[in-house]
């Protein structure tokens, strides 16, 4: 399987003065435990980081520790996300044809999560990782005013990995700037299309890393997970 990361967004949100995927967070970058989830993951054989040139030299030093360099392609990004994928659909092997999509940002992502969306991409040629929403949804309008209030039941939060058929998505990202579409995922360009997407059960801790408090939730969840690998390391 061949997983496109966009990783070329700037982190205003953060606040800080660089990409937030070159943060450090528990002892590495940020980016660097994305690519150490997919490392893991059985189904990623080629990796596609798209990103901004200034960042390039810092992403290699990520690859060279991880040893992953022969696996992984540098494309260069656009100025938006959705600028971003489509720069990363068309740097991708002639002979991929289907593509999973996963934010540098959402770096608590586990391998499972990848074979999970990965194995089901063999069946459908649209799917999203998401989870229910928890909390009661309001539309708002004017004057801070309630419109609406969906029924949750019917709420999911959109998550990364994406998968797609590659020609597919490439023609939805054709079409979108024919007619100046403007999405923050890919699903809603195949959704726009009148293709079908369907929900892979996500994880409640992939969050993507956007604010300072995402970075120090990341960093607790983090400290959690290796304590309980080193624990069961010591009863085996
Ligand atoms: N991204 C990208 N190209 C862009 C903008 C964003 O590849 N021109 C990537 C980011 O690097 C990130 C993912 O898309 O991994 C999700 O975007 P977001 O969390 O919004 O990151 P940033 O755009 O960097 O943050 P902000 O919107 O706060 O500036
Ligand atoms: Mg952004």
């Amino acid at each position: 399987m061949h997983l496109l990361i966009p990783a070329a967004g700037s982190g205003r949100r953060m606040g800080s003065d660089r990409n937030k995927l070159l943060l450090p967070l528990f002892g590495k970058p940020l980016l660097a435990w994305t690519l150490l989830a997919a490392q893991h993951s059985r189904q990623i054989e080629w990796i596609g980081i798209i990103g901004q040139p200034m960042d390039w030299q810092d992403f290699k030093t990520i690859a060279v520790e991880l040893g992953l360099v022969d696996r992984i392609q540098f494309i260069q990004g656009g100025s938006t996300r959705q600028e971003s994928v489509y720069c990363g659909l068309k740097g991708l092997p002639a002979h991929a044809d289907r593509v999973l999509i996963h934010d540098g940002a959402r770096c608590l992502a586990t391998p499972e999560l990848f074979d999970r969306c990965a194995e089901a991409l063999e069946t459908t040629p649209g799917l999203i990782a998401a989870v229910p929403v928890k909390d009661t949804i309001k539309v708002v309008g004017e004057a801070a005013l309630i419109q609406s209030t969906p029924d949750r039941s019917q709420l999911w939060a959109a998550q990364t990995p994406q998968g797609f058929d590659v020609k597919q998505l490439l023609a939805c990202h054709e079409q979108g700037i024919r007619q100046g579409w403007e999405v923050t995922d890919d699903a809603a360009l195949f959704e726009q299309c009148g293709l079908p997407v369907k929900i892979v059960l996500g994880e409640e801790t992939n969050l993507k890393v956007t604010t300072p408090v995402d970075l120090a939730i990341a960093e607790f969840i983090l400290r959690q997970r290796l304590a309980v690998a080193s624990s069961s390391d010591h009863q085996d």
